[in-house]
């Protein structure tokens, strides 16, 4: 495709509030969507568009906007499951970086390629699971990942990424380091297992599937185990706008969580590496903003680690009432909370 007739095809002055799960009503001066790789790298490669600051738009399920997005912002709708290879015990499964994450995961499901049902209904686009390495219920992507394939954005070339080269960690990955901002991740391969090695070990998961009367789970089962707990707990983006968890769960040495412990006896902890894991959404409860509402915005009465917009917060109110949750949690605790989602 010729350049020019591609950048016909760039929308001008467009609202992102469609495009983005806390529903913010931020302007995109420009907009290109892309559906494949090439059409990418005509994007890429164009000279008068070259000059512009670059957004990259995936589901739009972990960003933050508190302003407009004075240039281009290029949405990532490539497209497209395929199983490219398989072993004896695994599938190799590739999906487009613009297939909705959850989508995937039912196709992954309906065909018997087991790995990921832990993950169900987990907002986004399958290019921003590997940006943070999403996790829930006792799985990360780590632990499926075999590759990706990225477009750098200063030569347009594609690269392909091992599971070493995206230096994955708890919602962590190279690509929001040392990288930021430089590839677009154009598709992403799982390795997924003929034989389903189902894992309940995560106490709500365990408890859900006993009120639902079922003890072999399927991969089915666990998915809808955890579908279920999703829907109890986390408010659906289209109906309340949010974006999933706005904090990392904190990790902090030994030695601050046997303080804490002495004070606060019932205080959650789980072992990471040579640390504790502490829950954030707890931190945040025991500060009062649980189910608290401030202006247009507050923390979710279910869960106090989501921020939710009652309909006409802007992102700089989100913002302003997560300065407010990290001082609080900091006074009292003494833990500094770092924010999951991405402020632009
Ligand atoms: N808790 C509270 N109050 C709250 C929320 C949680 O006391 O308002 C306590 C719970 O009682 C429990 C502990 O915190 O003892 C952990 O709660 P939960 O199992 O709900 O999980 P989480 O740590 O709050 C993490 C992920 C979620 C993921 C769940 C399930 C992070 C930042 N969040 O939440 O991921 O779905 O575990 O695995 O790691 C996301 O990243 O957007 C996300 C939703």
């Amino acid at each position: 495709m010729a350049a020019s007739i591609f950048v016909k095809m760039i929308e001008q002055n467009v609202s992102l509030k469609p495009y983005n799960t806390f529903g913010l009503n931020a302007q995109a001066k420009l907009m290109a969507r892309v559906g494949s790789v090439p059409e990418l790298q005509v994007v890429l490669a164009d000279g008068n568009l070259k000059r512009e600051e670059r957004f990259i738009l995936g589901g739009g399920s972990n960003i933050l906007l508190t302003r407009d997005v004075d240039g281009l912002v290029i949405k990532n709708e490539i497209d497209g499951i395929e199983v490219i290879g398989e072993s004896p015990e695994h599938y190799f499964v590739r999906s487009g970086a613009g297939v909705v994450w959850h989508e995937l995961v039912m196709h992954c499901i309906a065909n018997g390629y087991a790995g990921i049902e832990n993950l169900s209904l987990i907002p986004g686009n399958v290019g921003a699971a590997p940006m943070q390495n999403i996790g829930a219920y006792g799985v990360e992507l780590k632990d499926v990942f075999h590759s990706l394939e990225a477009v750098e954005m200063a030569s347009g070339n594609v690269e392909t990424f091992s599971s070493a080269d995206c230096q994955f960690g708890y919602r962590e990955s190279v690509f929001k380091r040392k990288l930021k901002g430089q590839f677009i991740i154009s598709s992403v391969t799982l390795k997924l297992s003929k034989t389903p090695n189902v894992n309940t070990s995560y106490g709500a998961i365990e408890q859900e599937l006993e009120a639902m009367g079922i003890s072999s789970p399927t991969i089915k089962e666990v998915s809808q185990a955890v579908i279920n707990i999703r829907q109890s707990k986390l408010p659906d983006p289209k109906v309340l706008g949010n974006s999933g968890s706005f904090f990392k769960n904190p990790v902090v040495p030994n030695s601050k969580f046997e303080e804490l412990k002495a004070k606060y006896p019932n205080i959650p902890g789980y072992p990471a590496g040579a640390e504790t894991k502490l829950a954030a959404g707890w931190l945040i409860e025991q500060c009062g903003w649980k189910g608290k509402v401030v202006g247009n915005t507050g923390s979710h009465s279910k869960q106090a680690l989501v921020l939710v917009n009652y309909g006409n917060a802007t992102g700089v109110e989100i913002f302003e009432l997560s300065e407010q949750i990290i001082r609080s949690v900091y006074d009292t605790f003494g833990v500094h909370l770092e924010r999951e989602v991405n402020v632009y």
